[in-house]
């Protein structure tokens, strides 16, 4: 480890002293359309880097959005305390700061690293591996113009970055524009699904694009989908109250006298069933705002080439735009402080009087989910 680190840093030096010493600038990698740049994530892109650089400041701004950037999008520069976009007027100003690249790029070698070691790791391999299938195909949003594959993750702010995808595809000249509806309206949004592909097609593109995708904590993405869709509902989503809580009421509710509506507790004893997936198949697609990152997006089969963290969003969301090329095209609001940090008072209340029997059959099925991306385990939750 230390070894790899030490020679990074130096590859890093070298690279740097050569170019000062001699101003000159690889336009190979200024190519786009050089795969190389997008594949080799360590060596490559950490020349793209230095050479950034050396870019003098005025040229390192963005340029003034031809998409009109997110921030000026009416509908949804707000976020929740769930770290969902909602609707409102007040704008805050976007910017784009790279910080500290170097940084930066260390951190995502080691998630990529990290990920890569639990994949291989045989006791966890049913909780890390999972088959391309149709089902992740579907997960996987492709905009050809920049070549670029992003695998969706509900619940994690994933709207914002679509809207993104539909624009740079061409289907709408700005953000503003693309109706709230047709959003998750694939057939009409102009941003279609890897599955729509031919075989030979979607090989090419996991091979050659630039692949992403966003997580968060998995406890606290469980409870902002419990709230989303079962307690609020604010796109009007009917069946969720009316058919997949009363079939899940009907298996896993303890208290027979209780009337309620779902309650976390039931939701939290089906998803730690390890028989949920005969549930799981009466309800479909819906099951994307809960199934497993591993499930969703199999990413120790497919290697993404950045992993995005929302609890670091002010710092990966740029660095994302950045790493595919696109941002010179577009910023990313400003994220009130605060907002996408992790909040373990919500947790332990919303897991407050569940067993610790359900808890930990919880966990068991979502370990894959916390190994892999260098999540803790909630160990105030497990004993
Ligand atoms: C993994 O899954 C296979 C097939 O479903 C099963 O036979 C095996 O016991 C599981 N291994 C572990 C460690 O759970
Ligand atoms: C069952 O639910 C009812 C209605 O909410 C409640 O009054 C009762 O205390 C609950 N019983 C247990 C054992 O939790
Ligand atoms: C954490 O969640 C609790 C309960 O939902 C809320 O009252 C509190 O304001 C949140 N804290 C932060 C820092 O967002």
């Amino acid at each position: 480890m230390h070894h790899q680190w030490l020679l990074l840093a130096a590859c890093f030096w070298v690279i740097f002293m050569f170019m000062v010493a001699s101003k000159f600038i690889t336009l190979t990698f200024k190519d786009p359309d050089v795969y190389g740049v997008k594949q080799e994530p360590l060596m490559l892109t950490a020349m793209t880097k230095v050479e950034k650089i050396q870019v003098p400041e005025e040229k390192r701004l963005p340029e003034e959005s031809q998409l009109g950037s997110w921030t000026s999008a009416p509908s949804d520069a707000r976020w929740d305390e769930d770290g969902q976009p909602v609707v409102g007027k007040e704008q805050p100003t976007g910017k784009v700061i790279s910080e500290d690249l170097m940084h930066q790029s260390l951190v995502h070698v080691k998630r990529i690293e990290l990920l890569s070691n639990v994949c291989r790791d045989t006791a966890l391999r049913n909780l890390s591996h999972t088959t391309i299938s149709k089902f992740v195909l579907d997960r996987i949003f492709v905009c050809d113009k920049h070549k670029i594959l992003f695998c969706q993750t509900p619940k994690v702010g994933n709207t914002q970055w679509k809207k993104v995808l539909i624009v740079l595809n061409g289907a709408f000249s700005s953000i503003d524009e693309i109706p709230e509806n047709i959003v998750h309206d694939h057939e009409k949004n102009g941003l279609p699904r890897l599955s729509s592909f031919s075989d030979s097609e979607i090989q090419k593109r996991l091979n050659l694009y630039f692949k992403f995708f966003i997580v968060r904590d998995p406890f606290e993405r469980l409870i902002s989908a419990f709230k989303d869709k079962f307690v609020h509902n604010p796109r009007f989503e009917p069946w969720y109250r009316h058919e997949i809580a009363p079939g899940i009421i009907r298996k896993y509710r303890k208290n027979r006298t209780e009337t309620r509506g779902l309650q976390f507790e039931d939701f939290v004893r089906y998803l730690g069933d390890p028989n949920h997936r005969w549930l799981d198949v009466q309800f479909g697609d819906h099951i994307i705002h809960w199934v497993t990152y591993v499930e969703l997006c199999a990413p120790c089969e497919i290697r993404y080439s950045v992993i995005g963290h929302h609890e670091t969003l002010e710092d990966d969301a740029p660095y994302i735009l950045k790493e595919a090329g696109i941002d010179h095209l577009v910023s990313y609001p400003t994220i009130p402080p605060g907002i996408t940090v992790y909040n373990k008072t919500k947790v332990e209340h919303y897991f407050s009087g569940i067993s610790k029997r359900d808890i930990r059959r919880l966990y068991a099925r979502f370990e894959g989910d916390f190994k892999l991306f260098g999540y803790r385990e909630p160990d105030f939750l497990l004993n």
